[in-house]
């Protein structure tokens, strides 16, 4: 039996590719036909796990290390993956971590690090993928579009969090940086769009799930009733990298089993 694959002929990043969100997006593009280039900041070996685990599903895929919110290392990366695969199509910026602190604890640097990585990053990595799809332009045979950019918010972009400010105000600034380049650049076809996901079983949040007790309280968080898996986020993305989305530009598609539907507000108000 073979299954259609969406993304045939076309080439992708991902950034944060070796672990979590970015590592399921990564196989499931694979797995839908795209060749991808695993970034990775630390952990070279997971991330080459990746790359062998998609070039077992028939794809081409290389592990390119460099820090997102680094603009030399990140034009050094675009360079070589355009060298390794002629062009880009579609971008996931997706690499993001979190420094949590109490307000009045909140170093500079811990500030800084979160914005740094999470939207400048995100910055950096869209622009110099914008400028190989203007280059290149539309090619029919590949997508209806010159490039699609898929930007990894958080239902965070809109729920405010205690003893988060530097990540929440992360992905309020991905909110609008994506509804900004997707009103600027879709006239030049390129289609910009992100995915704010909720509570998604990833090491970035391991204390919110990994005990009973914990599990039992982020549930109560989750009108569908449990927690997110990768693989949620992934065909979400591979949708959004698609031309079956063709028509979708700088919406954000909340895949949250309705966390952000004021859960608190069932049974009260
Ligand atoms: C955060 C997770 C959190 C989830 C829901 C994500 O963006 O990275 O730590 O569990 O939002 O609150």
């Amino acid at each position: 039996m073979t299954f259609p694959k969406p993304l045939a002929g076309q080439k992708a990043l991902v950034t944060g590719a070796n672990s979590g969100i970015g590592k399921g997006v990564a196989i499931a593009l694979g797995v839908a036909g795209a060749d991808v280039v695993i970034n990775y900041e630390t952990d070279k070996d997971a991330a080459t796990e990746v790359v062998d685990t998609i070039r077992a599903g028939g794809a081409n895929a290389i592990a390119l290390q460099a820090d997102v919110s680094s603009p030399s290392e990140v034009d050094a990366m675009f360079a070589r993956a355009i060298e390794e695969f002629g062009t880009l199509d579609i971008l996931v910026a997706n690499a993001g971590l979190q420094q949590d602190a109490p307000f009045t604890e909140m170093t500079l640097e811990k500030w800084s690090k979160v914005l740094d990585v999470n939207l400048t990053g995100q910055f950096l990595c869209a622009q110099a993928a914008t400028r190989e799809f203007l280059r290149r332009g539309v090619v029919p045979s590949v997508s209806r579009a010159a490039g699609k950019i898929i930007c990894m918010s958080s239902v965070h972009q809109v729920i405010p969090w205690a003893g988060h400010a530097n990540y929440a105000t992360s992905k309020g600034g991905i909110k609008l940086l994506m509804e900004s380049m997707a009103q600027e650049l879709a006239p030049k076809g390129i289609r910009v769009n992100a995915i704010a996901p909720g509570a998604v079983r990833t090491p970035i949040n391991t204390s919110a799930w990994s005990t009973a007790e914990a599990l039992k309280s982020l549930l109560t968080l989750i009108p569908y009733g449990r927690i997110g898996e990768p693989e949620d986020i992934a065909r979400a993305a591979v949708w959004l990298a698609s031309d079956e989305s063709d028509y979708v530009i700088g919406t954000t598609l909340f895949v949250d089993g309705g966390m952000t539907l004021y859960p608190g507000f069932a049974t009260g108000g």
